[in-house]
């Protein structure tokens, strides 16, 4: 028996076998894969040392946690043919974006442990931020396990499932936002004179630098913001400009269209 069974393996499914092995203490014999393309299993194989197969019902047959990871248009043709044989001693996570727990459940046809996970792009590199929703069907030590588990793609935030749409709002279009945000500074380095390698790498240093300050010393955004904000300053200049751009209006309306966004898709 295997602990981990994933079927797809694309770029998310990758992402889960590495962080697993690299990050999340479960040794590559302990995990089995598929996926449609045999080309593809040959060489997540090749690569990660795990078992693979092109069948899916033999990742179901022979795991107790069964993560799919396949595209959310691939969800019903993928999960029906299944169905007989999940139980309730198996627990099914769906890193599908947008898809349901009830539907998931309706497919299977059965009162089956169902987890929602919602990693974004960042989790690819173990820096990702991931929001989980876990069905009442799961106990606590369960639940523990699927939270080591999934550490190992970054930063765990566990929430109600009404609350996943906020989820891909914020972090799981966040990564979208960010890039913006960091090429646009970096235009404005190019525009008051330096090279756009100089002014990304000055951008990307001071995003990241800035999060880590914010994460390492736990003091709230706007405490940093003021200490760095000295009267009559460049950095008051800087924020009025943005604040004259709606700068945080524009932030928190993003976030809120993007999860009226993501209630519309899940519908
Ligand atoms: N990438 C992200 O950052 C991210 C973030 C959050 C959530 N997700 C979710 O993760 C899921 C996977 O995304 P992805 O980017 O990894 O997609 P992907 O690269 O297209 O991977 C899906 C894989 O599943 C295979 N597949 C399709 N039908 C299958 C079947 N019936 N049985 C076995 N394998 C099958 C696909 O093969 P073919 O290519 O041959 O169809 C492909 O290799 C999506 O539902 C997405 O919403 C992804």
């Amino acid at each position: 028996m295997f602990k981990i069974g994933i079927i797809g393996c694309g770029n998310m499914g990758e992402a889960l076998i590495k962080g697993f092995i690299e990050k999340g203490g479960i040794n590559s014999t302990d995990i089995i894969v598929s996926d449609i393309d045999s080309e593809r299993v040959k060489q997540i194989v090749n690569r990660y040392n795990v078992a693979g197969t092109e069948s899916n019902r033999k990742v179901v047959e022979l795991s107790q946690i069964i993560i799919l990871s396949v595209k959310p248009k691939d969800l019903e043709s993928t999960l029906a043919p299944l169905k007989d044989l999940f139980n309730d001693r198996k627990i099914l996570i769906s890193v599908l974006a947008g898809v349901k727990i009830d539907r998931i459940k309706m497919i299977t046809g059965k009162k089956i442990p169902v987890v929602r996970v919602m990693p974004n792009t960042p989790a690819l590199i173990g820096e990702g931020a991931v929001g989980i929703s876990f069905d009442s069907l799961i106990d606590e030590e369960k639940k523990d396990q699927i939270i080591n588990l999934f550490s190992s793609m970054g930063l765990i935030v566990v929430v109600d499932e009404s609350l996943m749409d906020a989820v891909t709002g914020l972090s799981g279009s966040g990564p979208a936002y960010v890039f913006t945000f960091i090429d646009a500074l970096a235009q404005g380095g190019v525009k008051c004179g330096l090279t756009y390698k100089e002014a990304l790498d000055l951008a990307v240093q001071t995003v990241i630098g800035s999060a880590m300050l914010i994460k390492e010393t736990g003091e709230h955004p706007s405490v940093l913001r003021d200490r760095v904000t000295s009267p009559g300053g460049t950095t008051i200049y800087g924020l009025h400009a943005l604040e004259k751009g709606s700068f945080r209006d524009s932030v928190i309306n993003a976030v809120e269209t993007a999860t009226k966004r993501s209630k519309e898709l899940s519908k």
